[in-house]
């Protein structure tokens, strides 16, 4: 098993969407040879363009050098095949679904030693279940990124019921050493962040269908009051799928309770293909 950050001689991002080209660009900063693999070539490519950009931006900000911009992003490899997706962590940022996830890790532990630890960014969904079936479940851990990942510093490591004390230990170093804040959580729905999140979600669009008022009048109050973001642009920047998603299991998870029961208007946008940002639509137009 490795024990120490510098046993991991390179990274693997499986998902080069929302979180995953962040994570990538996250790990490359922190000087780790970096592969950024989808089963979608041209989201590898997207997702190495969004990387440039921020970094065009940090360096415009006179937060990095151009060299340090170089370095990243020649520490960074696009990946088009699972099987070439070897590294000492995986991290994976792909679709939140337990066995889309389970199924993608139990392929990636063909390619790769046993000791390839294996990290989940779901926001939401079991890390016992996805470790579930892998061959050796005591690598398997949680990394939750938070949107935008090269820019919000918090990051919950989860250790589900199967995790090795040493595999927990490790992922919070390496969160460490790519200049983050570790927050260890135990495995359950949605960890602390989501969870308690998700009532500011709901809340919001609660009051909105109800026609108390409409989203940019909530959002604009939201944020007068401190919020950094209002609720409807935060779903937009998540993505209404994912946000949908998320808020879904947790419903599961906790037996259909009504306080987490998914936001109609999210469902519908989501049905629209409304996701947000990244499909210039959502609650608002980009
Ligand atoms: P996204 O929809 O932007 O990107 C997901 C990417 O995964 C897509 O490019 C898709 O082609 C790829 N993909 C799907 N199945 C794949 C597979 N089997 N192998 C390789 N690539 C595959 O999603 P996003 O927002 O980046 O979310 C990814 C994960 O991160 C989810 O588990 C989500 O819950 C979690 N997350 C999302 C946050 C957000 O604000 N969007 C925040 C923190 C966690």
């Amino acid at each position: 098993m490795l024990t120490s950050v510098s046993d991991i001689r390179q990274i693997a991002v499986c998902g080069a969407g929302t979180m995953g080209a962040g994570i990538a660009q996250v790990s490359a900063a922190a000087g780790f040879p970096t592969l950024l693999f989808d089963v979608r070539p041209e989201a590898v490519a997207a997702g190495i363009v969004m990387i440039r950009k921020n970094l065009d931006k940090a360096v415009e900000k006179g937060k990095i050098s151009p060299e340090d911009r170089e370095a990243t992003l020649q520490r960074l490899q696009p990946c088009h095949q699972v099987s070439d997706c070897k590294a000492g962590l995986v991290i994976e940022a792909i679709v939140e679904k337990i066995p889309v996830k389970t199924a993608l890790f139990s392929e990636l532990a063909q390619y790769n030693p046993a000791t390839t630890i294996f990290a989940t960014n779901t926001s939401s969904l079991s890390v016992t279940a996805i470790a579930a079936g892998i061959p050796h479940p005591e690598r398997v851990g949680g990394m939750h990124f938070f949107n935008p990942a090269h820019l919000m510093t918090l990051v919950e490591v989860v250790s589900g019921a199967q995790t090795a004390e040493s595999v927990t230990q490790l992922l919070y170093a390496v969160v460490q050493h790519m200049g983050k804040t570790p927050v260890h959580v135990k495995d359950a729905p949605g960890f602390i962040v989501n969870r308690v999140a998700r009532h500011y979600y709901l809340e919001a669009m609660e009051i909105a269908a109800s026609g108390v008022a409409d989203p940019a009048v909530i959002d604009r109050l939201l944020e007068s009051a401190g919020f950094r973001m209002g609720a409807f642009a935060l779903m937009d920047l998540i993505g209404n799928d994912v946000n949908y998603a998320v808020t879904r299991s947790l419903y599961e998870a906790f037996d259909q309770a009504p306080r987490f029961r998914p936001g109609a208007m999210q469902a519908a946008l989501v049905e629209k293909g409304d996701l947000g940002r990244k499909t210039g639509k959502g609650f608002y137009k980009y």
